[in-house]
């Protein structure tokens, strides 16, 4: 080993994330070397280290960090997805040799992750899109992690990555998901999941707000409360602390301050894009992703919440925990449309997803961790991979105990003209799928008639024409 060979990894990126991950990779006794656009970050990351200081590494730019590494050499790349990824990854193309392995450890997307992988893959070099995922705090003391790529990149990470992940009773938040893209993949549908939890909390947050004028600090006990039994996940705790937290300028509470539109970098419209393109239609997702353009159009809404009638609004909402049941049933319903997108897309690539494996990784470190993640990971576990989630007999027992209460929520909100997007389409997909005769023969009436698109018959094999009558 030269002298400049000092560390295991190299970690190129120390923002929130990079830098809480070099923490957490040297703690459990990883030598890491360590470099950023900034070169003041490695030096103020070391400074910061404490005893950890001496497993890390500043090196400068990307030709001293790759200096520094033992061979084979594994770099991970903890920079925004999009350009500064590409640039990186051309950068190290140069630098590295045969064997070495490149890791895109951000919210990439997967289709650009299967394009490097293969072109990478030419030159000797693996590719892995490394889907992290439990925000800085996951980062630091252990994040669930998604690996895509090839078995022997696997090997050669597993022992370095394994430390750093949380554990669920002892159990790795850790898996190879699959080749290629497909870790990417795996966390872009964690990201969908996670937008439409958070959509319908704030829909119930939203219930309790204006259908019964409770105030922040209430809403946040009741979710403490509801975090304590079925619903307990860690959103939920997010939720109620946020609510229970005060501005310390103005002493209201914070989520009072805060202005009514939502960002969104781009995961959960891939993942409503991706449901398209597979043929699939993750209804609750896509109902958080429109959720949160339409809390952007604030001014639109400013404006027609003075013009646009609200008919003759009426009712009264369901008893509190009522909400907490109707929130579950959503929350079993959106899971079970993003564990349908999973098994589709592993089907179309050719990844076979382990949806039970995946369920289990979710069960700690990541944001969407929740006592449900257990029950689900049993069910897919029990019935296998190829079984559609919505038809295990655990989910039908769940939703047995909430889905009149989903209803009825739905109902109540509707009534009354308050939003409830999430829910309500989770609610429509578990009708629509209730009902073993749909309306699309109707559908098809019309393609046909106005496009000779041709149908199938209930009674005979074949492809048909109807007769149609043209007048009135
Ligand atoms: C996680 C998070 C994390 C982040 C995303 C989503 O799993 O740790 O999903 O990746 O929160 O960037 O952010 P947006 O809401 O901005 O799309």
């Amino acid at each position: 080993m030269r002298e400049a060979e000092i560390a295991e990894i190299g970690l190129l990126g120390l923002g929130t994330m990079g830098g809480a991950l070099a923490l957490n990779l040297a703690e459990r006794g990883t030598r890491v070397a360590l470099s950023d656009i900034d070169p003041d970050r490695a030096a103020g990351l070391v400074a910061r280290a404490g005893p950890l200081a001496e497993r890390l590494h500043p090196a400068g730019d990307l030709a001293a960090l790759v200096d520094a590494l033992a061979t084979p050499r594994v770099v991970l790349l903890t920079i925004p997805s999009g350009d500064p990824v590409a640039q990186a990854t051309a950068r190290l193309a140069e630098l590295l040799a045969p064997g070495d392995i490149i890791v895109d450890a951000g919210n990439s997307d997967f289709r650009d992750t299967m394009r490097r992988e293969a072109e990478l893959a030419e030159r000797g070099i693996a590719f892995v899109g490394l889907g992290v995922s439990g925000g800085a705090e996951g980062a630091r003391h252990g994040p669930s992690m998604m690996l895509g790529g090839s078995a022997a990149a696997w090997d050669r990470l597993r022992p370095l990555l394994q430390p750093a992940a949380a554990r669920f009773r002892g159990d790795p938040c850790l898996a190879r998901v699959g080749p290629d893209g497909a870790g990417h993949f795996v966390k872009t549908v964690h990201n969908g999941i996670e937008y439409a939890d958070m959509q319908m909390i704030a829909e119930i947050y939203g219930l309790l707000r204006d259908g019964t004028g409770w105030p922040a600090p209430r809403i946040g006990r009741q979710f403490a409360q509801w975090g304590e039994g079925r619903l307990s996940s860690f959103l939920i705790e997010a939720t109620a602390a946020a609510l229970r937290s005060n501005d310390p300028e103005t002493g209201h509470p914070m989520v009072d301050v805060i202005h009514d539109s939502a960002g969104q970098k781009g995961t959960g419209r891939w993942t409503v894009i991706e449901a398209q393109r597979l043929g699939q239609s993750a209804s609750t997702i896509e109902a958080a992703v429109g959720a949160r353009a339409w809390s952007a159009d604030k001014g639109l809404r400013e404006v027609a919440a003075e013009r646009l009638p609200r008919g003759r609004p009426g009712g009264a909402l369901p008893p509190v925990e009522r909400l907490g049941r109707a929130l579950l049933a959503g929350r079993i319903l959106s899971h079970a449309q993003g564990f349908a997108l999973l098994g589709a897309a592993s089907q179309a690539h050719g990844w076979s997803l382990d949806l039970a494996r995946i369920a289990e990784i979710w069960r700690a470190g990541c944001i969407i961790r929740s006592a449900l993640l257990d029950d689900l990971a049993g069910a897919l576990r029990a019935g296998g991979s190829d079984m559609p989630l919505i038809l295990a007999p655990e989910l039908w027992a769940l939703l047995t105990e909430s889905v009149a209460e989903l209803r009825e929520t739905v109902t109540a909100a509707m009534s009354l003209g308050l939003p409830v997007p999430a829910l309500a389409a989770a609610l429509s997909w578990y009708d629509s799928l209730r009902q073993a005769r749909g309306t699309a023969n109707l559908i098809q009436a019309q393609r046909d008639f106005f496009g000779q698109h041709g149908f199938a018959r209930t009674d005979r094999d074949g492809v048909f024409h109807g007769h149609w009558r043209r007048e009135g």
